[in-house]
């Protein structure tokens, strides 16, 4: 892997080229590490032709998709660096740059369904998250969904117990860990790009995401069996390197939230859409078994992952998830 120092280099290259391009358009780099036909790749190119739009092309979009520039970690210390404007990392990845709060969103079965994780994720607790952001250099500007997460492996896993002994790949989150070594399993953080030939070498058994990203990373191409889960969330906060955005003229901020604000529900609109449809092509393509849980299975699950709840507590404070638990009880 090529050094930050050696990207960030590169990156200046790519800034300077772009300038000179467009002439006195402000460039926005927006890097992100999953695929164009993802909800979040998808989202990237619904900003870019608004904000290019609102901003009569004041503003050039440069969306930068599959890791081309940064891959998980690096992306959020390069936005914070300035060597590129614009990320959107997956809330699992905000947790080791001490953001811990975030860590709260990848706790199982912490919503019973979208009008929940919405009045969450779109709501005050949302706002007070993304403006939490400020202190570290970066603006938080939305939450984007992807959508709810289902394991697979390379053998059946229907109950919890199943699960024990395999080597599964997580994003770098504290939950995530806790969450599979409460089933037996040995976590292994592995960037996304990588997660293909980890499972085809056989370096790692299984590995959890929504099925856009199964899909496009041809993961079911490698994971013989999966259950439809939907034990935990994958989504994303959109964020701006903070002395970028306060250095744009005014009229040119506010263009940009528009397009932000619609990108985002563009965004949101279709996430459930592209994950029914990837999960249809999967089960199509037949590489992959995928079982549907019975409810008794369900709740084997739910009780079996309850115990993550004490370890996150303690990290992060009770009153954080009592008082998501308080809205998503409302609205389940
Ligand atoms: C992953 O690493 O599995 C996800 O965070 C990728 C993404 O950004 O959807």
């Amino acid at each position: 892997m090529k050094s930050l120092a050696a990207l960030i280099i590169a990156t200046l290259g790519l800034l300077l080229a772009g300038q000179s391009q467009a002439g006195e358009a402000i460039v926005l780099r927006f890097s992100h590490v999953v695929a164009p036909d993802t909800p979040k790749g998808l989202g990237a190119e619904k900003f870019k032709e608004l904000a290019e739009r609102y901003t009569q092309g004041r503003v050039k979009v440069e969306v930068y998709p599959l890791a081309q520039l940064y891959r998980d970690q690096e992306e959020l210390e390069a936005v914070q660096l300035g060597a590129v404007e614009m990320v959107a990392p997956s809330l699992a990845k905000f947790g080791p740059l001490g953001i811990k709060e975030f860590e709260v969103f990848d706790l199982p079965y912490l919503f019973p369904g979208w009008a929940a994780l919405h009045a969450v994720t779109q709501g005050t607790i949302g706002k007070e998250l993304l403006a939490g952001l400020d202190s570290k250099g970066i603006r938080g500007l939305a939450f984007w969904d992807n959508g709810f997460k289902i394991m697979s492996a390379n053998r059946p896993i229907h109950m919890p117990q199943d699960l024990a002994g395999l080597r599964m790949r997580i994003q770098p989150s504290r939950v995530l860990q806790a969450q599979m070594k409460t089933l037996g399993v040995v976590p292994q953080i592995i960037p996304l790009p990588a997660v293909h030939q980890a499972l085809e070498m056989g370096v790692t058994d299984g590995t959890e995401n929504p099925p856009s990203n199964m899909l496009v990373q041809r993961l079911s191409e490698v994971q013989p069996h999966a259950t439809l889960s939907n034990h935990g969330y994958l989504g994303y906060a959109v964020i701006v390197n903070k002395a970028f955005w306060d250095g744009l003229p005014r009229d040119i901020r506010s263009a940009l939230e528009r397009a932000m604000s619609e990108a985002t529900q563009y965004t949101n609109r279709i996430a459930e859409t592209a994950n029914a449809e990837a999960l249809a092509k999967m089960k199509a393509a037949g590489t992959t078994l995928f079982h549907e849980q019975t409810s008794a299975e369900r709740e084997a699950w739910i009780k079996a992952l309850e115990p993550v709840y004490a370890d996150v507590a303690a990290r992060i404070g009770k009153d954080r998830i009592d008082a998501i638990r308080a809205v998503t009880g409302l609205t389940q």
